[in-house]
């Protein structure tokens, strides 16, 4: 198989990436045969998938223009993805151009073509890490450059933690990031949930089953499971609810059957 310039020369790519099926299903180009099969698969069982993933995306926006407009001038964005249209950094510096913005992902199509689009921002950069060790991202030298750890932090974990396992301690991780930014710093966090709005979970078990053979399979958590990880932060109205009724914009697209992902934004106290 003959690969595009923007594959990285170590990169696996006979098993499906989950950065490259999110890629497929938000209509990107930065995927192969094997992620858009499986992705084919993703929504042949979950019809609303990408509807789920486009709430997600919207949701994540929404997001960074609240953080933004609460005074946050640094993002760490953990799990952040293979770029699209209106990224983290660019929804932020449009809002103010100072914002400092961090990208993190153990993918490594997403950090290369972060990077490209990088290359020319010096107020953005981005690290091919596993957000799992705190440690090792919170002391590389691009977080070391560009956030101020005496300054409000947004931290933002979406949809990225239904890919960290319980035997990886979710909880604990978000707490190790929780204690390395100081108060009034925001969490902006989404996950897939365990169960659907109408109770039919065989859908979701289907989904979950696609990504058992990808290069990370997904764990499904239930709405208060979702809300520990917010332990530490006060809870922005309206709380963890479904992705596309956490603030929808008055133009959103909301559609007839809400796909089970749920997301919050909170405030270190
Ligand atoms: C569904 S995408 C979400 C992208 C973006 N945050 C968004 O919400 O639009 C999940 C991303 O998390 C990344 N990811 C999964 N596990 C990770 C880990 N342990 N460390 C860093 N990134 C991870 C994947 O590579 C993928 O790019």
């Amino acid at each position: 198989m003959e690969l595009p310039d923007w594959v990285p020369a170590t990169m696996d790519v006979t098993k499906p990436s989950p950065a490259r099926m999110y890629d497929y299903y938000l209509g990107g180009t930065h995927n192969f045969e094997v992620d858009r099969d499986a992705a084919e698969r993703a929504i042949a069982a979950m019809p609303y998938t990408i509807q789920g993933a486009r709430g997600n995306r919207d949701f994540l926006r929404r997001a960074v223009r609240l953080l933004v407009d609460s005074g946050i001038r640094q993002l760490l964005d953990l799990g952040s993805g293979i770029p699209t249209v209106g990224n983290v950094h660019d929804v932020a510096q449009r809002r103010d151009p100072t914002t400092r913005v961090v990208y993190v992902d153990i993918d490594p199509v997403a950090v290369a073509h972060s990077s490209a689009i990088l290359r020319s921002n010096p107020l953005a950069a981005v690290v091919q890490a596993d957000m799992r060790d705190v440690d090792a991202v919170l002391g590389c030298r691009e977080v070391k450059d560009l956030i101020d750890f005496s300054e409000p932090v947004g931290l933002i974990m979406a949809s990225v933690l239904h890919f960290v396992p319980d035997s990886s301690r979710p909880a604990e991780i978000v707490a190790g990031y929780r204690e390395a930014v100081p108060a009034g710093s925001h969490l902006a966090l989404s996950h897939i949930g365990a169960e659907e709005p109408d109770n039919r979970n065989s859908m979701l078990a289907d989904f979950k089953a696609v990504y058992q053979n990808t290069t990370n399979p997904v764990v499904l958590r239930t709405r208060p499971q979702i809300l520990t990880l917010f332990e530490g932060f006060d809870l922005l109205e309206p709380g963890v609810v479904l992705v596309h009724q956490w603030r929808p914009d008055a133009d959103q697209e909301v559609p007839a059957k809400l796909p089970p992902g749920y997301g919050g934004v909170g405030v270190k106290k």
